[in-house]
């Protein structure tokens, strides 16, 4: 690659646990195993180091073939996978985790979650403690968790020794999630937001985001994009679109204006999926 080809590169986060994070990530659901290699492959190429999988996605091993496929060293991409309910309680994510790295051929990931708190089955702080060890053993760099609630990430406060590295939770302009916000903002948890595009609906399509996408001369996606950006968030959108792959990252030489934040703030609209309800 020469100087020009040089891809754009998100900037990096810090975590509580010192390492760092690419402000802006791929999301990889519902891509299935062929669809993720692709995507992951061009993504990679366009300058996305932060990739976003699950065990539950089962697209590990198309993102795994698109990681080895790049030839980019190792510790210049920052994978995270995610754990679910079969893999709760009983050091069940020690054989958990083994295999997802076996599926994306790594010796371990950047960043392991918890998929979801499941809080009626009451394995989650258990299933927690599973997770420090599986980080003190080099296996996954950082841990967090995703849709906790600050209830749920109170009691891995009360109960555990290591803070959540980030809290991955469905976030938006109309999903504002305030309480879960101030909780990461107190205790140093990373918000990490998915469908940050609001799954690509009606946001893209509300008239404050579009007058402001006018003004600033950018798209919708580009300006809810850099609205998490600035809210100190990081965004895993996902798109299978080339052109829109581009534009997801191309999202650090603008700003909106404390007024355009404003108002992108006014359009939160409460609710968004409640982890005591829902979850796998
Ligand atoms: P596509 O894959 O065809 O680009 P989210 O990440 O919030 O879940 O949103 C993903 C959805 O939004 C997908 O349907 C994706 O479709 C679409 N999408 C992704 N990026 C953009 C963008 N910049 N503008 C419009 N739609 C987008």
């Amino acid at each position: 690659m020469n100087e020009q080809q040089l891809p754009n590169l998100a900037p990096e986060l810090t975590l509580n646990d010192g390492r760092s994070l690419p402000a802006v990530g791929l999301g990889t659901w519902p891509l299935n195993d062929a669809e993720a290699e692709s995507v992951v492959g061009l993504a990679l190429e366009l300058g996305y180091r932060h990739i976003d999988t699950a065990m539950r996605y089962e697209n590990e091993v198309g993102v795994g073939r698109a990681l080895a496929a790049s030839g980019l060293p190792r510790d210049e991409i920052f994978v995270t996978t995610k754990l679910d309910g079969p893999f709760q309680g009983n050091d069940r994510a020690v054989a958990g985790l083994e295999e997802s790295l076996e599926r994306l051929g790594l010796e371990h990931v950047d960043l392991l979650l918890m998929h979801w708190p499941l809080p009626s089955r009451d394995l989650y702080v258990d299933t927690w403690r599973t997770f420090e060890r599986l980080q003190a053993a080099g296996k996954a760099l950082s841990i967090g968790v995703s849709n906790f609630k600050p209830a749920h990430l109170q009691r891995l406060a009360a109960e555990t020794s290591v803070v959540p590295a980030v809290n991955q939770v469905q976030l938006s302009p109309y999903v504002g999630r305030a309480d879960h916000v101030a909780y990461h903002q107190a205790h140093g948890i990373v918000t990490v937001s998915y469908s940050p595009l609001g799954k690509g609906g009606a946001l893209l399509e509300d008239p404050v985001v579009t007058r402001i996408a006018v003004a600033l001369g950018k798209t919708p996606g580009q300006v809810v994009l850099r609205w998490h950006l600035q809210s100190g968030y990081v965004p895993i959108p996902k798109s299978s679109n080339p052109e829109r792959l581009r534009q997801n990252l191309e999202v650090f030489d603008f700003e909106l204006s404390a007024q355009q934040m404003s108002e992108m703030n006014s359009l939160d609209q409460g609710g968004g999926v409640d982890a005591d309800l829902k979850g796998h």
